[in-house]
């Protein structure tokens, strides 16, 4: 059933207070472990983006109310931040390419970037839809113009403790303020809003979340949120036990983002998903990911590793990586000497050799895969000997007393121990709260958007073109409410791509895979008939026929064939397993 606008504010006077009770029962109140006795009040209240200069976390001065309503904020942000149904082809969310365990990076490692970085996966290039003048979600029309996913020109920084950056991105581009969708500075968020500010740009970045033409402007991401059910493509099971009780009110995000935001001073009221309200919510929850319980937050290192860190402190290394500009990691160990979370970054650009960019924080590091802005530094082992061998007296090199000022062996294991276990908040490694997150669909066993799900080779026809095919959107039955009003409802997509242009292509569906290699669906299988490949080679199917409620849980396999001159030629084939929720 479709909620309209004006039912759904009527809905609303009735649940909120019973939904605001909810909020309080269900969740239990955080430890503000880190609270800052004697702080000034953040007398800007709560639509203020405040962080860390009045971060509301770390703050005991709050009121409850104050809370409880940043609660409700950080648990709708921790669903919208984990939620693929924010990007056009539900198969990306921002956690994605964030994730926690591995230090807030990429874990997919592999994609090269035509600059030779290797950047995260993003989207499918989806061109907007010129005959109806639709974004096209469904990839149901023509031109896609590529088939395998983009990837992002620089390597994944974490998100976990951005919050403390005035200013974020590689070339600190988001922030400080945060602005309208026209570029005008929003009141109340002209200082501390760079998570706010960052929020909105990856959903309409059409290499990471969205389709072309994707913008907040067209209200398409509005409309599509409006009419999804959190976390509808994750298993249930996975969901984080803090948010839980925000999906099992069964609630659209529309009703959702009204009842969190409804007596908001600036953005209250029936207003459904709004960008400024995805904005504060994610950046709530960004705020909420506090990494403050590693070893040296705990006074818990070892020898070893507070030797690592005095040969950083020698080496002047917390002369960018620490956020007051000096060696200022003074004893006792775990009492730091900056109040806000000490992030080892100075937030500022520096070039130490790779163009310049801002000094990523430390925290965390030893989870990454890859390092540096151009990801291309694949060990801890690899970064230490790049510091080490940085000019001789150069601010960036690593000194120890080995010869010519290298490290010893003795020293090197003291820096590798400190950067990867004192920074290393074990919270975030294990992946538990604030940390915990949800099983993504395309980490789903059943289902791998990210074409682990293919298998057999392709077969060449008279033309030699090998093709491929496109299957990587999530394979749910039904999706319950057609989004703006009309679209269809099977939305379970397969393309094919780098066939021969102009020829016939024909998608076989069947529930068992067959022998290959000819035809590794088997011999008995639906056709479903499409057009001719398009000038790329490129050919989409909408898949209604096989997703029934009866086929929810039984896998399938799809192959193209393509009559290339008048002859069979097969694409690869791909298994899927439907699944609804
Ligand atoms: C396709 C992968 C991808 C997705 C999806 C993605 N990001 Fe990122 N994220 C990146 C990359 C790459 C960068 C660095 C980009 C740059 O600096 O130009 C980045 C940068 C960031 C940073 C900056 C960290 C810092 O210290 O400067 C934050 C915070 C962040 N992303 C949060 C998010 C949020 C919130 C979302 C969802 C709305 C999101 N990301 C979606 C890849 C991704
Ligand atoms: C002049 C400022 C500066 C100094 C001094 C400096 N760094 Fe860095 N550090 C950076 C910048 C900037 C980057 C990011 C470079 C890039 O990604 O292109 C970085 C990146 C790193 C990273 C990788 C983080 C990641 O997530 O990819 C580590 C680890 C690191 N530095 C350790 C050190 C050590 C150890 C020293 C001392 C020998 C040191 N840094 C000295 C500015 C500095």
């Amino acid at each position: 059933m479709h909620v309209s606008r004006p039912r759904a504010a009527a809905l609303l006077g009735a649940a909120l207070s019973a939904f605001l009770g909810l909020a309080a029962d269900g969740v239990a109140q955080r430890q503000h472990v880190n609270g800052l006795i004697g702080e000034p009040p953040d007398v800007s209240n709560w639509p203020h983006p405040a962080a860390p200069d009045g971060n509301p976390y770390p703050r005991s001065t709050a009121t409850a109310a104050e809370l409880k309503q940043r609660e409700l904020q950080e648990n709708l942000g921790k669903l919208l931040f984990w939620e693929e149904q924010v990007s056009s082809d539900n198969t990306v969310s921002c956690g994605t390419c964030h994730i926690p365990s591995a230090g807030g990076s990429d874990l997919r490692d592999g994609g090269v970037h035509s600059s030779g970085n290797i950047g995260a996966f993003g989207m499918i290039r989806q061109h907007q839809n010129g005959m109806t003048g639709r974004i096209d979600f469904n990839f149901a029309v023509a031109p896609s113009t590529d088939i395998d996913r983009q990837v992002t020109g620089l390597h994944v920084p974490t998100m976990i403790g951005a919050y403390v950056f005035e200013e974020l991105f590689w070339d600190r581009r988001a922030g400080i303020e945060f602005h309208d969708n026209g570029g005008t500075p929003i009141t109340n968020f002209l200082d501390w809003a760079a998570c706010e500010d960052l929020s909105v740009g990856p959903v309409v970045s059409d290499v990471e979340m969205g389709h072309e033409g994707i913008d907040w402007g067209t209200g398409f991401i509005q409309d599509k949120l409006n009419e999804s059910y959190p976390m509808a493509l994750v298993d249930p099971s996975t969901i984080p036990a803090d948010v839980q009780w925000m999906v099992a009110t069964g609630y659209t995000y529309d009703i959702l983002f009204d009842k969190v935001f409804w007596s908001h001073p600036q953005f209250g009221g029936a207003q459904g998903v709004t960008r400024e309200r995805f904005a504060m919510a994610v950046a709530h929850y960004m705020r909420m990911l506090i990494p403050d319980q590693a070893p040296i937050d705990l006074g818990t290192m070892t020898d070893s590793q507070v030797f690592g860190m005095e040969i950083m402190d020698q080496s002047g290394c917390f002369s960018c990586h620490s956020a007051t500009g000096g060696p200022t990691l003074t004893t006792p160990f775990g009492i730091l000497a900056d109040e806000f979370d000490n992030p080892f970054s100075d937030g500022q650009i520096h070039d130490i050799g790779f163009g310049p960019v801002k000094t990523p924080t430390l925290r965390n590091v030893g989870l990454r895969t890859r390092f540096f802005s151009n990801g291309l530094v694949p060990t801890i082992s690899d970064l230490i000997d790049f510091y080490e061998h940085q000019p001789q007296g150069g601010r960036t090199q690593l000194n120890g007393s080995g010869p010519g000022g290298t490290l010893t062996p003795g020293e090197r294991a003291a820096v590798i121990d400190f950067l990867t276990v004192a920074l290393t908040d074990p919270r975030v490694a294990a992946e538990t709260f604030p940390f915990d997150r949800p099983e993504l669909c395309s980490e789903r066993s059943d289902f791998f958007p990210f074409e682990t799900n293919e298998y057999g080779t392709a077969t060449a026809g008279p033309s030699g073109f090998l093709a491929e095919i496109i299957a990587n959107s999530p394979p749910l039955v039904t999706k319950p409410l057609p989004f703006g009003g009309g679209m269809p409802m099977d939305w379970f997509k397969i393309g094919v791509g780098h066939g021969p242009p102009g020829e016939p292509a024909f998608l076989l569906i069947d529930g068992a895979p067959g022998a290959g290699p000819t035809l590794w669906v088997g011999p008995t299988f639906i056709t479903i008939p499409q057009a001719n490949l398009d000038a790329q080679g490129i050919a989409t199917a909408h898949v209604p026929v096989p997703l029934t409620t009866a086929s929810i849980g039984v896998p399938f396999y799809a192959q193209w064939m393509i009559i290339d001159r008048y002859r069979r030629s097969f694409s690869n084939a791909a298994k899927f397993t439907p699944f609804q929720f």
